[in-house]
């Protein structure tokens, strides 16, 4: 059986952490593939007073399924620190954590590379990232520049003193005098990431060759990315981006699963449009619809609790994530957030220096500078928390998704209209 890839078709908080809750228990495991701490997937259970939500930030939204494997594949970044909060908050409200796995090639966040994401930052003024400030970006740089640490290496004190000392030999020459900062010792690093040691091993085997099976014995295998396209480090908006793979191809690498095990792709899309941090974002609205979106959706950061920017539909975005994942599925989140709009309008093309572009441009300086051509839909009035087919959806909001769908480019096999797993109308099986 198959393994499917759940990946974010805009700039992050489509709500893939909802769809992959939504896959359910016909899952035997979901894979985080890329990414850290920086994700935030807020995930709603329940309904009426028993309604309970969980904020995921690292472990695998799976986790919240009983009876599924929750894994941590090599392409992501772990803080251990925030791991084992998460953990220890998940157990404190009796959710079962005892099937999680690690990989022993995933890399580890050190404290180093904390401070130097904020530094950076700080050092880049006005041309700040806007990152979440959790090291993310650094230890990617180190794992490419070969100086980073694995999970494995915590297992050796020789081995992880060898390796911290060899990365401080150049961090602290950065901190110090670029930065001004003070250096890290490495005992001080060493005892930090030792401490954790001992709890994490039982968790730690190789992820790649239990997925291999996993997939030879039939099982279900999701691979939920965090972040999204329009944040992958080669696809998206470089350099507003993540510094991972964010995209379908990461799956693979992120995982070890080979590309002809996929059998699905399925893209999360939020029928409007979110960021946080800086870069372009041509639908982006700065007037009061703007702020009517961030009220009627929440949106603010579960991460970093930062106001996100909020805009229309942006047509061609979503587009180009169905072509850079080979989207099969789209699972459009937040219809509700559009009911008491009067007018809805999509961006459909770009106008750059006068010249209209279908598709997105191909140099971000143009992208930067592309302003929206809209195309504007009737909106709808009626609550539609409640539907569940789409014949339940007042007769406007069917046509808004039909013609986004024809847009897109792929099949929309689920509408979300509520942040509780109910809330769901089911076009087509996401797993048959
Ligand atoms: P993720 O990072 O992609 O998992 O998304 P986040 O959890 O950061 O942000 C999505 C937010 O929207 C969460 O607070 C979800 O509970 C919420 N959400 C998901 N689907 C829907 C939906 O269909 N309608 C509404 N109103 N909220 C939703
Ligand atoms: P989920 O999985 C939205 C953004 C940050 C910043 C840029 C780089 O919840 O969709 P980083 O700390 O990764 O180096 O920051 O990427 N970013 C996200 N935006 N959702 C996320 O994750 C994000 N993860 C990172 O705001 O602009
Ligand atoms: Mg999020």
């Amino acid at each position: 059986m198959p393994a499917i890839v759940l990946v974010g078709a805009q700039w992050g908080d489509e709500g893939k952490g909802k769809a992959t809750d939504l896959l359910g228990s016909r899952v035997e495991a979901v894979v985080k593939f890329n990414g850290g701490n920086n994700a935030g997937h807020t995930i709603v259970i329940g309904t009426g007073a028993e309604r309970e939500k969980y904020a995921l930030h690292l472990l695998p939204s799976g986790i919240l399924t009983p009876g599924c494997t929750p894994i941590i594949g090599n392409g992501v970044v772990i803080d251990l620190g925030v791991l084992f909060e998460e953990i220890d908050g998940l157990q404190a409200r009796g959710v079962d954590t005892s099937r999680l796995v690690v990989s022993g090639s995933a890399h580890v966040i050190t404290p180093y590379n904390r401070t130097l994401d904020k530094v950076t930052e700080r050092f880049l003024g006005n041309s700040k990232i806007g990152t979440t400030g959790r090291g993310i970006g650094p230890t990617y740089a180190d794992k490419m520049a070969r100086i980073g640490i694995r999970v494995q290496d915590l297992f050796d004190e020789d081995v992880l003193r060898a390796k911290v000392s060899g990365a401080l030999n150049i961090k602290n020459q950065t901190l110090v005098k670029i930065y001004n900062r003070k250096g890290f010792e490495v005992d001080a690093v060493v005892a930090e990431l030792r401490a954790y040691a001992d709890r994490l091993r039982p968790m730690v085997t190789d992820t790649a060759l239990m997925l291999e099976k996993m997939l030879d014995d039939g099982r279900t295998v999701v691979l939920e990315a965090g972040q999204a396209t329009m944040l992958d480090v080669d696809h998206g908006t470089y350099p507003f981006v993540t510094s991972s793979s964010a995209t379908a191809g990461g799956a693979c690498t992120g995982s070890g699963i080979p590309p002809t095990r996929i059998s699905r792709v399925i893209a999360i899309v939020k029928a409007y449009t979110t960021r946080v941090g800086e870069g372009p974002f041509p639908t982006e609205l700065l007037d009061e619809k703007g702020e009517q979106l961030r009220t009627a959706g929440a949106e603010f950061g579960t991460t970093t609790g930062r106001p996100r920017r909020c805009g229309w539909f942006d047509a061609p975005v979503a587009r180009y994530a169905t072509r850079i994942n080979g989207v099969t599925d789209y699972v459009v989140t937040k219809l509700d957030v559009l009911t008491g709009f009067e007018e809805i309008p999509v961006c459909v093309a770009y106008s750059v220096d006068g010249q209209r572009h279908d598709e997105l441009p191909m140099t971000q300086a143009e992208f930067a500078r592309a302003t929206p051509i809209y195309e504007t839909f009737p909106g709808w009035d009626e609550d539609i928390s409640k539907a569940r087919t789409l014949d339940d959806l007042p007769r406007n909001a069917r046509d808004y998704l039909t013609a986004i769908e024809k847009m897109i480019k792929a099949p929309i096999s689920a509408v979300g209209v509520g942040p509780g797993r109910e809330e769901t109308i089911a076009v087509r099986d996401l797993l048959d």
